[in-house]
Parts: structure tokens; sequence; C-alpha cells
């Protein structure tokens, strides 16, 4: 499963990058807006630092708008993935700039139904936003099985990008039914490494180490 970091955050980017574990990027409005960087100049800076895709978002709702958008994006750097939204106008977008060769990621997906229409307007990436399921009560990871089940039936292409993750468990469970990527905000990636027993067990390492008196180096 690829680990795409889902903020506009150079910094945060940068860190997890030295570490290999940034396989891409994902970017919205509303990162870009937190990062109080200009888009164009803070994805060329994402798309020198990685080199999987990057997605930067279209913020037009007509799909030759969208798709004006899409090339100037696609323009920044050669790994920029369009994001696009799950609209009738998104999927015409959708399949006019995946025809012209770039990578397209199709998001703001809440059915099985979109992300098969997805699927069949070319998508590269789907991105079903689990989060914000659990935020009304629907498991977001019913809706990652749905797509995983129709796309293996169908053998379709479009990688499954579980989007709108919030805990570690979302991380485990998208792994476990085979999403093909995961886009996490950093501190949910870092939270990875944590164990209450892996702290605990270094802590009484650390007390019998120093009643040792030894030193390795
Ligand atoms: O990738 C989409 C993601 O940024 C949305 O996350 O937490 O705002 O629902 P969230």
């Amino acid at each position: 499963m690829k680990f795409f970091i889902d903020t506009a955050d150079i910094q945060a980017i940068s860190e997890l990058n030295e570490m290999g574990l940034v396989d891409g990027v994902t970017t919205n409005p509303s990162l870009i807006m937190k990062s109080g960087r200009d888009i164009i100049e803070v994805t060329k800076e994402i798309c020198s630092l990685v080199k999987g895709p990057v997605s930067a978002e279209v913020v037009a709702t007509d799909a030759s708008s969208m798709i004006k958008e899409g090339e100037k994006l696609a323009k920044i750097a050669s790994n920029i993935a369009v994001k696009v939204p799950l609209t009738w106008d998104g999927l015409r977008a959708c399949k006019e700039l995946t025809s012209e060769g770039y990578m397209v990621n199709v998001t703001l997906c809440f059915s099985a139904n979109q992300a098969l229409l997805a699927a069949k307007a070319g998508a590269t990436f789907i991105s079903p936003f689990i989060g914000r399921l659990d935020d009304i009560n629907i498991d977001g990871m019913d809706l990652i099985s749905e797509i995983r089940t129709i796309y293996d039936n169908f053998e379709f292409d479009t990688q499954i990008l579980g989007a709108s993750i919030r805990t570690v468990n979302h991380i485990t469970q998208c792994a476990l039914i085979g999403a093909d990527v995961i886009t996490a905000p950093p501190n949910v990636l870092k939270q990875l490494a944590e164990h209450p027993l892996t702290f605990k067990g270094l802590e009484l390492f650390t007390k019998d180490w120093a009643k040792t008196g030894q030193k390795i180096i």
C-alpha cells in the first residue's frame, strides 16, 4: 500500500520524505489555504521534493473551466495528478484530462456508484472520504470494501486512494481491505509508530541499563 501525505506543509513533507515514507502528496483548497502559500508556488516546491504523484485540485465547477485549470496545474510538473470533484462535470473533465495523458484523482467520493463512474471515466485515483462518512454515522470502511470488490470484479485499473483519514485504525483497515493508497495527515502517519507497550518496555530497559553502569559508546 502506498502512503501519500495529505498536506501542503513543506516541512512536514520533507521530514517524512527523508524517511522514505512519501509515495506521493495530496492537496486540496483547504490545505492550500492552511499553508498560506500561492498554489502554483507551493505545488511546484512539493513536486521538486517528491517523485510520486502530487494531487493539485481544480476549483472551477464547470467541465470546460476544470479542464483549463487542470491543464494549467498539470504544467507545474510531470508528476501532477489533477484533482477534480466527483460531479458530472468533474467526470467529464476526468475523461478529457486522462485522454490528454494526465493523471486524474477524482475526489469527494461518498458512494460505490460514484466510484464506478470514476473508473469508467478513466480516473487514475478515486478518493473515497472515510472520516467524513464516519462523521455522519456511516461506516467509511464499508465504502472502501465495496469499491475494492467492484473494481476487482471488473478489473478496473483505477487506484483506490483512502482519504479523509483521521485515525491509525483507518490506515489498518485500508491495508486489510486492500486499498491501493492511503493519504493521511502527517501526525496520523507518525502515530503508526506508537504503542503504549513499546514506551513502557523502553522505560524499563532504560532503567535497567542505568543500573549496569555500562556505556555502548
Ligand atoms: O484527502 C481529503 C482530505 O483532506 C479530507 O480530510 O479530514 O478534511 O475530511 P478531512
